[in-house]
């Protein structure tokens, strides 16, 4: 087999796999680096995937447990079989990274199991345990080798008691007590899924707030529906030591100020204080590429770093570490390499998370507008005048949409309820035309849907919502 390719391709996520399938398809030869043993990086192996099923499993059993009842379900002697929750996680995530495979053989993608690293320009190196050393020539390299989690100083993750999100997904026991470090979107996703499944969770937060970066009116409702749910939150406090004794952990907080210790006991610490890209191994230095001040990989519009010939996708650069956001770089730079002109529109990038009630956004909030001077208005409209929502007892929420105060052009979207994922779609395609709110409001939308409440937001832009 000759080694020279047109593109190679290092890590195998969301951005790297998206962008040799590609690629491929618009007729280069592609090669795929990936040290770990399946394909889908991060996302699909230790992160979206595995996340959404615990999530979706975990959600039905507090459905069973709490409202099965309220809908005329008796069921009686509900338990959890946590071995089996995993062993679905396990398959989906199984199912989900065979399907990679499948891909890349269809699109007659080479993959090479090793770690890669550039040895100079259009060569990569591929180490492995079990096979001697290989070296690939290509025309082109991308870097796609994402992100790991970020830790706090002086602290051991084992994965037993102290544990990453990697580790929240493979607990053989519900612990009695989590304290949850970070109410970022690991924190309040992967601490529901325990909180659903009978444990008690602390989260501890450096900030004022929950989810920084989301419209503060859905964080601050979410902050008091989490609360309602049973969630011990300490805003504006933060972590000053983790000691572990035959008892558990004895967690030292602090207020951000650093005044006023407390302390918390727990079985289990899961730190979710953010990510951080991951170049390590690649031999950056020595061929010079240049980073940022956070370590990422600096770029040019086109994906291509200081070095020609050499691009750099996905978490390992700027912006929201996001698979979606990811794949759309590595469709991207296939583009451009192909001779296309593609870019992404980061302004309309949305972002859910996955709880309940779920949130769901896309563009500018109410902060960002007010920050950058622009005169809009809002419109809203609650999930509890919705038939549908009511019928499926998910009345909790609302949707805002922002839009220009002149031109009625909408400059954001954001929704809490439940599907508020599925939701956001229609506000996304909106904006990516340059609708108005006035279009939505004109868009006759099927009866009884909770979709008609983002109709009926955008109606309440203009001469107002119908339903309230
Ligand atoms: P990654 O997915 O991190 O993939 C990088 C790959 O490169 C890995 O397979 C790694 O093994 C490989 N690699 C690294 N170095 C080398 C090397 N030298 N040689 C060979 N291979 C190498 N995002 C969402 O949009 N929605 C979600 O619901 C969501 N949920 C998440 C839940 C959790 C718990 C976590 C941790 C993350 C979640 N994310 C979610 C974020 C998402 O997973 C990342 O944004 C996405 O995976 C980034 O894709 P990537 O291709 O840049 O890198
Ligand atoms: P995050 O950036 O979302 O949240 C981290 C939180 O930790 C922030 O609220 C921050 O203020 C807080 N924090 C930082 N240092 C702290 C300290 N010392 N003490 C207390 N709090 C501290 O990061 P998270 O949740 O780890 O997720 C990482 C990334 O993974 C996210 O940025 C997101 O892009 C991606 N992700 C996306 C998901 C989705 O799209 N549904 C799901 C899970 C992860």
């Amino acid at each position: 087999m000759s080694n020279n390719f047109d593109l190679t391709i290092i890590g195998s996520g969301p951005g790297g796999y998206v962008c040799a399938i590609r690629a491929a398809q618009l007729g280069m030869k592609v090669a795929i680096v990936e040290k770990w043993p399946s394909f889908g990086g991060t996302c699909l192996n230790i992160g979206c995937i595995p996340s959404k099923a615990m999530l979706y499993a975990s959600e039905i059993f507090m459905q069973a447990k709490h409202n099965f009842a309220s809908l005329g379900i008796e069921s009686d002697n509900i338990r959890l079989n946590l071995a089996k929750m995993m062993a679905h996680k396990d398959n989906v995530v199984k199912a989900n990274t065979q399907g990679i495979e499948y891909l890349f053989k269809k699109n007659k993608i080479t993959s090479f199991s090793g770690t890669g690293s550039i040895e100079g320009k259009g060569r990569v190196k591929v180490k492995s345990e079990s096979a001697k050393e290989q070296i690939i020539n290509s025309k082109n390299i991308v870097i796609a080798t994402g992100s790991v989690s970020a830790n706090l100083p002086g602290l051991e993750i084992d994965e037993k008691q102290i544990i990453s999100s990697t580790g929240a997904l493979s607990l053989d026991k519900v612990p009695q007590n989590m304290l949850v470090i970070g109410a970022g979107v690991i924190g309040l996703e992967l601490g529901s899924v325990w909180a659903r499944l009978g444990a008690k969770i602390t989260i501890v937060e450096f900030l004022d707030h929950i989810l920084p970066g989301m419209d503060k009116e859905l964080s601050k409702y979410f902050l008091r529906n989490l609360k309602k749910q049973g969630f011990d939150i300490r805003l504006s406090t933060k972590v000053s030591a983790i000691n572990k004794s035959d008892n558990g952990l004895i967690i030292t907080t602090e207020s951000a100020k650093g005044e006023g210790k407390a302390t918390i006991k727990a079985d289990i610490a899961l730190v979710a204080i953010g990510r951080k890209p991951f170049t390590g191994g690649l031999g950056l230095e020595k061929i010079g590429i240049e980073l940022d001040e956070k370590g990422r990989i600096k770029t040019d519009k086109s994906y291509q770093t200081n070095i020609e010939n050499i691009y750099a996708i996905g978490d390992v650069i700027r912006g929201p570490m996001l698979a979606h956001k990811a794949s759309e770089e590595g469709v991207v730079v296939a583009e451009i390499l192909a001779g296309k002109a593609a870019h992404v529109n980061y302004d309309i990038i949305p972002s859910v998370v996955y709880t309940e009630p779920e949130i769901a956004s896309v563009g500018k909030s109410e902060e960002q507008l007010k920050q950058e001077g622009i005169n809009y208005k809002v419109g809203k409209f609650p999930f509890s005048a919705n038939g549908r929502a009511k019928a499926m007892l998910a009345a909790d929420g609302f949707v805002k949409i922002l839009a220009d105060a002149t031109t009625d052009r909408v400059l954001g979207g954001h929704i809490i309820g439940h599907g508020a994922g599925e939701m956001i779609h229609e506000i996304a395609l909106l904006m990516e035309f340059s609708g108005a709110g006035e279009d939505l409001a004109l868009t006759c939308h099927a009866h009884p849907n909770m979709s008609e409440a983002v109709r009926e937001a955008a109606l309440a832009l203009g001469d107002g919502a119908l339903h309230i």
